[in-house]
């Protein structure tokens, strides 16, 4: 009897673990049917204004794909893109792209001095908090606290970020975090702290 209980009691846990662990494979058929134009087969995008993904924690990718559908992040071609995903979906897909390995990027010599001083150090005078903080040393993010990983990203695609934050027509990052911080960037300082961030790999 002992025996029949602890056998039931672990099949239930190995059912209850199938149904929450995500279904990269299901992910990967949505990636390279539907993302694959723009974001790449392997999450690397090939066009520098389209975010790459690969290597992406999870849990950012699953919110801005919810936030695009509900448009607490407003793009008119991501809309179209998550307007027949479920939830699911988003979960398998998010999956699909963290399993991927990021191809990675280089500064540009120019802007390496200007942009590793704000990522690693912010600006003092201007009350900009330093990029590390939160998304860690090697630009890999922290995945438990939504931040997300920056590291060989399209420094093209930062920028218009960083943009979008300044303006505040982002507006989807939690407490302001992002707002507040790419308000205070002048334009030479986002393209050197986008640059480092390209160059950078965890
Ligand atoms: C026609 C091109 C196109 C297709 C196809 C496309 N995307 Fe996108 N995607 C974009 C663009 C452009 C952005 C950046 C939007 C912005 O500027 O905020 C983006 C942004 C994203 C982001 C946010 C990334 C980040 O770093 O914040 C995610 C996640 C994403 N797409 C996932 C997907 C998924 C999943 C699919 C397929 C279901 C898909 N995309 C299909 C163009 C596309
Ligand atoms: C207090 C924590 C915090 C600090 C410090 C911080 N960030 Fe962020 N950052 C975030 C969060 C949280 C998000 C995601 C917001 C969301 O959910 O959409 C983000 C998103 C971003 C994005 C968008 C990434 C993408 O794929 O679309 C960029 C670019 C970025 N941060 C750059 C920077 C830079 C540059 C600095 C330093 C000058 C910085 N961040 C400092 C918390 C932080």
């Amino acid at each position: 009897m002992k025996k029949l209980v602890v056998g039931i009691s672990m099949l239930v846990a190995a059912m209850s673990g199938s149904v929450l662990a995500a279904d990269i494979a299901a992910g990967k058929t949505t990636a390279t049917t539907v993302c694959v134009a723009c974001h790449g087969a392997d999450g690397n995008s090939a066009i520098v204004t389209y975010p790459s993904l690969a290597g992406q924690n999870a849990s950012y990718i699953a919110k801005q794909l919810a936030d695009f559908k509900s448009q607490a992040r407003k793009d008119p071609v991501m809309l179209g893109m998550v307007a027949a995903l479920s939830e699911d979906d988003m979960k398998n897909v998010a999956a699909f792209y963290e399993s991927q390995t990021p191809k990675g990027g280089k500064a540009a010599a120019d802007k390496v001095e200007l942009g590793e001083r704000i990522y690693r150090g912010g600006i003092a005078e201007k009350g900009v908090a330093a990029c590390t903080a939160c998304h860690g040393p090697t630009g890999a993010g922290i995945s438990t606290s939504g931040y997300p990983a920056v590291s060989g990203q399209h420094s093209a695609y930062v920028e218009s970020q960083l943009q979008k934050f300044a303006e505040g027509s982002r507006n989807n990052d939690p407490n302001r975090m992002m707002r507040d911080i790419a308000g205070k960037l002048s334009k030479d300082e986002m393209a050197a702290v986008a640059s480092y961030m390209q160059g950078l790999s965890k």
